[in-house]
């Protein structure tokens, strides 16, 4: 079954009518009409400069732009039928136009190509997105920094290869998130740079002779530069890998806090309680209370990753210029931003919500030596060398292994037959919080480096206030 031609707007060339499972193969407006709003946009900066440097009057300017935000109200109010036929939201949109004022609207297109028309709107959105995406990421970091009063003078046992390891604050932990978060803030911060390039006015892949003006329609649309060279700018989608790279390293730095909060709030370790309205229940065990929302959180990283390969995948071996494999990146790219945007905002109330379990996290920290490393820097600032003191502490922790005791209950005559420098001052970096006191080094756990920290990061988030934007 074939469509007619008479409604294709590149059908002058062709004698054949298309066929009916190829529109519904190559349209993208049932996705890409999410690009509406800055699709009209540009159409605006691009019709003032098209009437500023003489290719169309101010009366049909004024025609166009009237035209162009009747149609953005009409689809804002969900009462815009949008044309399967007509392949994308570009040309539904200007097809609309055309529709209500005729002749003119055919006037629009002129010295711009849909290539550099999908580049430039994604620009756009993208920009907006990562706008809204940063929002999203403050808010997170303040949920981190709003624990701190909450859970002050807290510890917890530190991990590697999930073993006990070393004392950490909790607050200490909280504020390793908001670094990670804000390394994302930068990345983001970053690619918006070389997101926020004007690509409009380089048409199809080589420019075009109509006299435009881009440097004028830069300015309106707020871009920070304009890509300089047509071929390479008509084509590049690096800004949506990049962005979704962002995101991918946005999830799995979320996707690790959720794995940890999900151990946490196990019997095993109870040392968090998850609020019961980010949980769900089991339709067979009643005493089931899950923490679906942290899962999903650490599942949707899955999808998040796979949208980034497979955009990476799309855009391997693509010749110079547009080609059409190009209409497949909108929908891993509002995948990957629908997602992040949904997990952050969980994660934000999460972090608010949850409540640590002070009794239980406190009866178990004397177990794990957690303070058997913080004893062998006290041996080595005696003057013994780091591999002997090691070797020595190692020694004392299989005997107090052996007899179920943590260090700080092994006997002082223990200690000094083990080396005659550790005297009774072993017993002042004994225990967890005594190990937490001991440390110096700027960046660690210390109770004062971590308030340091603590007030630069209130102090930053004092001031962005601003909300996050709709995506
Ligand atoms: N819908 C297309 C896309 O998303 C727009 C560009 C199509 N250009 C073309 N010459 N067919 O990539």
């Amino acid at each position: 079954m074939d469509v007619p031609l008479a409604d294709k707007p590149w059908g002058g060339v062709f004698d054949q009518t298309t066929d009916r499972r190829v529109e519904k193969f190559t349209e993208s407006v049932s996705f890409d009409r999410r690009l509406y709003a800055h699709d009209i946009r540009a159409s605006i900066a691009h019709a003032h400069m098209l009437s500023k440097v003489g290719v169309i009057t101010d009366d049909e300017r004024h025609q166009i732009i009237t035209g162009l935000e009747l149609i953005g109200r009409e689809i804002a109010a969900g009462d815009f039928a949008f044309r399967e036929d007509l392949e994308d939201v570009h040309m539904n949109i200007e097809r609309s136009l055309v529709d209500r004022i005729g002749d003119v609207g055919r006037k629009l297109h002129t010295g711009r190509s849909r290539n550099d028309q999908v580049s430039n709107d994604l620009r756009l959105w993208v920009r907006d997105q990562i706008d809204a995406i940063s929002a999203l990421l403050i808010e997170v970091q303040r949920s981190f920094v709003g624990r701190a009063d909450g859970d002050a003078g807290v510890i917890l046992p530190g991990y590697t290869h999930l073993q006990r390891a070393q004392p950490v604050l909790a607050v200490h932990y909280w504020l390793a998130y908001c670094e990670k978060l804000d390394r994302d803030l930068d990345r983001l911060a970053d690619c918006r740079g070389r997101v926020n390039q004007l690509a409009l006015g380089t048409a199809a892949l080589a420019g075009t002779s109509i006299p435009i003006d881009r440097h004028m329609v830069a300015e309106e649309l707020e871009f920070d530069g304009i890509l300089a060279n047509s071929l390479d700018s008509s084509s590049d989608r690096d800004f949506v890998l990049e962005f979704a790279f962002c995101l991918s390293l946005i999830a799995i730095h979320l996707s690790g806090w959720a794995e940890e909060w999900i151990l946490w709030s196990t019997t095993e370790f109870s040392f968090l309680r998850i609020p019961q309205a980010y949980c769900t229940g089991s339709s067979i065990m009643p005493q089931k209370i899950n923490p679906d929302v942290l899962e999903l959180i650490r599942g949707k990283t899955a999808r998040v990753v796979g949208n980034l390969t497979s955009l990476l995948v799309l855009v391997k071996g693509l010749p110079l210029a547009y080609n059409r494999d190009l209409q497949e990146d909108k929908e891993r790219l509002f995948d990957s931003v629908d997602t992040v945007a949904a997990c952050l905002e969980l994660a934000s109330a999460v972090v608010v919500g949850a409540e640590l379990n002070r009794e239980a996290i406190a009866a178990q920290l004397d177990r794990g030596y957690l303070d058997a490393t913080t004893l062998m820097e006290h041996l080595i600032m005696q003057g013994v060398p780091q591999r002997t003191a090691h070797e020595i502490i190692g020694r004392l922790v299989a005997s107090a292994m052996k007899r179920g005791v943590p260090l700080v209950e092994l006997p002082l005559d223990e200690f000094q037959s083990a080396h005659s420098s550790l005297d009774r001052t072993v017993y002042d970096v004994l225990g967890a919080r005594r190990a937490i006191e001991a440390f110096t080094s700027y960046g660690s756990t210390n109770p004062e480096q971590v308030e340091h920290q603590l007030n630069i990061w209130r102090e930053r988030l004092s001031d962005t206030t601003e909300p996050p934007l709709a995506i």
